[in-house]
């Protein structure tokens, strides 16, 4: 038997050495993510801790809260300190003094009304050749103040229009009687002494009493 030696193949390459596998490289090793755990408490709920600087807009809400209840208790209080101050200096009624001294005679010109104590008293003063009286300055139907009218001799009641002549007997508007008179008298000291504490009335026939017109 014999042997073939292998003729080599010049156009067969000779067997190459393969390349070397490459290490593969260790894959990655993926952990399932991780779901993010809601907490049961909200966390405005938590509790915060301690020492944790407040926000601006709670430190506001408190002081407005803050600021109220002051008000508050100030009111309160300036509320119980007036009901003390009223018991301890109950209301009192300033009432205008009923009775006066009106100057001399002399001090009024004849013929003429006079109303320099109508504010202060509410009463004219009417001079006449034989003396004087004092006429009410209030209407005899709802209680306005009639004005002087000079020019027209008349007391005229602006708020219905009553009209009264200078002896004070109403001709016109609604109202029902004459103005009242009040007592006047001759002081001691020659003054004309004025009492509002009594009145006299023309329709009862009181205007003849001495003591509502002063004869000088
Ligand atoms: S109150 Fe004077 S007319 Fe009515």
């Amino acid at each position: 038997m014999s042997e073939e030696t292998p003729v080599p193949n010049p156009e067969k390459p000779k067997d190459e050495v393969p390349p070397p596998i490459p290490p593969v490289p260790p894959k990655p090793v993926t952990l399932p993510a991780v779901v993010p755990v809601t907490p049961a408490v909200p966390a405005a709920a938590a509790p915060k801790p301690v020492g944790a600087p407040v926000s601006p807009e709670r430190r506001q809400f408190v002081f407005t809260w803050l600021k109220l209840a002051w008000i508050a208790f100030a009111m309160a209080t300036g509320a119980a300190l007036s009901t003390v101050l009223r018991f301890m200096f109950p209301n009192v009624l300033f009432e205008p003094k009923t009775s006066f001294r009106a100057g001399r005679p002399e001090d009024y010109e004849v013929g003429k009304v006079d109303t320099r104590w109508m504010d202060k008293y509410g009463v004219w003063i009417v001079r006449t050749a034989e003396g004087l009286y004092v006429l009410s300055t209030v209407c005899t139907h709802l209680g306005c103040r009639p004005n002087w009218l000079e020019t027209e001799q008349k007391f005229k009641c602006p708020c219905h229009g009553s009209g009264f002549y200078k002896t004070g007997i109403n001709f016109e508007g609604p109202a029902p009687r004459p103005l009242e008179r009040f007592r006047v008298s001759l002081a001691d000291d020659g003054q004309i002494f004025i009492d509002k504490s009594k009145k006299f009335q023309q329709e009862k026939g009181e205007w003849n009493d001495s003591e509502s017109f002063l004869t000088l």
